[in-house]
C-alpha cells in the first residue's frame, strides 16, 4: 500500500500544484507514531529502554524539535550534530557522539556539550583525557560481522572501518578503568535497513560472548549496551515490515539468557535508530519536466541524484506513485533525474499511466537520508522541505536553495 497514508486525509497533489519542485514533505505525525511503536514495543521486555534517535538520517531542526519532544535521546555524529542536538532540547545524559577518525576538538565538544562519548578507537582516550576525564564512556567494538541491504551501508565486519576489533576489548576497557572512567557502557553498530528482525537478537548474542570473553574478567559493571540502529524499512513490494514486537521479544531472551553468567551488573538496552524514525513519514514530490523515447522509454524529472542520492549512490529502490489520477494502460518508463551522470536513475523502470509533462511524482520513503544527503552538484540548488504538522497545517521548514546561495563562500565573487 502506498505510503501516502501517512499523510492522509492531507491533499498532495493540490499542495503540489501550489509549490516549487522539487520539495520534500514529512509528516510530523507519523514520526510521532514511529517513535511511540518503537517504546510501545519495547517497553514490555525492558523497563528502562534507552532509545536515542540518529541525527544524521533526518536532521531538519524542527524535525529535531518534534524527536525531542518524544523525550529520547540522540546519537551525534558531528561536532555540529552534538550542538545542534543541545540547541533543540534533546537530554544530552541520554546522547551520544558516536564519531569515526574524530579530530581532538570533536572530543572536547562532546565533553562541553555532556555527550556521551562513545569512542571509535581506545588508542584516542588519552586525547579525550587532555580536556578531562569523561563521566561516562562508551567503545565502539566491531563484532566481526555484518549486515545491510547494500554493501554501502555495512559498517561491522573485515572491511569495517568503524570501532574497535573485538579482540581488543579487554585492552580497551581496561585502558578506559586506568583512566579512572568510573561509567561505562558498550557499543555496536553493525550495518543499516535490516529487516530481519532476529539478526538483533544474533548480533547481541556475539556481542554477549565479546564481553564474556573480554570484560567479564575485569570485573567491570556496564551501564548500557548499545546494539546500535539499523532497524530496516521495507522499500519494495514483498518485503515485509520489520517485527519490533519479536525483535525487542528476542533480544530481551538474550539478555535474560546471557546476563546472569556475565558478572557486568544490570546495563540497559540501548538503540539508535535512524531510517526507522522518519523513512515512511517523508515524501519526495517531483515533477515531470521531460519524456524521451530512447532506447529506453525516459521520464525526466527534477528530483534526481542532487535532491535524492540513494538510488545512484546504492541503487536503492524508492516506491513512486503518480499523483494525479489517470486512466489507461501502463507503460515502462525509467525514471531519471537531470544531471550529467548516467546514474541519476531511479532503479528499475516503472509502470506508469499516461504520464504528462506537469505531472508530480510522489517518491516514497524518503524521510531518510534524502535531504540530509543533497548536494549542489551542477549547481542544482537543494531543495525546500516542509513539514504537515498533526493539525494538518503546512510549515516551512527550509527553503530551497536560491542561486546567490550557491556562491555564498567564494572570495571575491558575488553572484
Ligand atoms: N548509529 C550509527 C553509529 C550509525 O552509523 C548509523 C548509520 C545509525 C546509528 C543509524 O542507522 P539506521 O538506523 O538509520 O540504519 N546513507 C545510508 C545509510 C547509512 C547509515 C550509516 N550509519 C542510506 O541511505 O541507506
Amino acid at each position: 500500500m502506498s505510503l501516502i497514508r501517512n499523510f492522509e486525509p492531507f491533499d498532495l497533489l493540490t499542495f503540489s500544484k501550489t509549490v516549487e519542485t522539487p520539495c520534500y514533505i514529512y509528516s510530523e505525525k507519523r514520526i510521532r507514531e514511529n517513535i511511540r511503536n518503537l517504546k510501545a514495543a519495547a517497553s514490555p521486555f525492558f523497563s528502562d529502554f534507552r532509545l536515542q534517535y540518529a541525527i544524521k538520517a533526518n536532521s531538519n531542526p524542527h524535525i529535531l524539535k518534534i524527536i525531542a519532544e518524544e523525550e529520547i535521546g540522540a546519537d551525534c555524529s558531528s561536532p555540529v550534530e552534538m550542538k545542534l542536538a543541545k540547541r533543540v532540547g534533546f537530554d544530552m545524559k541520554k546522547s551520544t557522539y558516536t564519531g569515526n577518525f574524530e579530530t581532538s576538538s570533536d572530543f572536547k565538544v562532546a565533553l562541553d556539550t555532556g555527550c556521551v562519548l562513545n569512542l571509535d578507537d581506545h588508542r584516542r582516550l588519552k586525547d579525550v583525557l587532555a580536556f578531562g576525564t569523561p563521566e561516562v564512556l562508551s567503545v565502539r567494538i566491531n563484532p566481526g560481522v555484518g549486515r545491510g541491504s547494500h554493501a554501502g551501508v555495512v559498517t561491522g565486519g573485515k572491511d569495517g572501518k568503524f570501532g574497535i576489533p573485538h579482540e581488543e576489548t579487554g585492552t580497551a576497557y581496561k585502558a578506559c578503568v586506568d583512566a579512572g572512567i568510573k561509567r561505562l557502557g558498550i557499543h555496536m553498530m553493525t550495518g543499516s535497513n535490516n529487516l530481519d528482525d532476529s539478526y538483533f537478537a544474533e548480533i547481541t548474542e556475539l556481542l554477549f560472548d565479546i564481553i564474556k570473553k573480554h570484560i567479564s574478567p575485569l570485573n567491570i559493571p556496564l551501564e548500557f549496551i548499545n546494539i546500535g540502529g539499523g532497524l530496516g524499512v521495507p522499500y519494495k513490494k514483498g518485503e515485509n515490515e520489520l517485527n519490533i514486537k519479536s525483535l525487542f521479544s528476542s533480544v530481551s531472551d538474550v539478555f535474560k539468557k546471557r546476563l546472569p553468567e556475565l558478572n557486568i551488573g544490570t546495563p540497559k538496552l540501548a538503540m539508535e535508530p535512524g531510517r526507522y524514525v522518519v523513512a515512511d513519514a517523508g515524501i519526495l514530490l517531483t515533477k515531470i519536466h521531460h519524456i524521451k523515447k530512447s532506447y529506453k522509454n525516459f521520464v525526466g524529472v527534477d528530483g534526481g541524484m542532487t535532491t535524492m542520492v540513494r538510488p545512484a549512490m546504492y541503487q536503492s529502490y524508492h516506491p513512486v506513485t503518480q499523483l494525479e489520477s489517470k486512466s489507461g494502460e501502463a507503460g515502462e518508463y525509467w525514471i531519471c533525474g537531470q544531471i550529467c551522470e548516467n546514474t541519476d536513475v531511479y532503479p528499475e523502470a516503472r509502470k506508469l499511466v499516461n504520464p504528462q509533462v506537469g505531472d508530480v511524482l510522489a517518491i516514497e520513503n524518503s524521510g531518510a537520508y534524502g535531504h540530509v544527503m543533497s548536494s549542489n552538484y551542477n549547481h542544482r540548488p537543494r531543495p525546500a522541505e516542509y513539514l504537515l504538522k498533526e493539525d494538518m497545517s503546512i510549515l516551512k521548514i527550509r527553503d530551497a536553495d536560491n542561486e546567490a546561495d550557491l556562491f555564498l563562500k567564494y572570495p571575491d565573487f558575488k553572484w
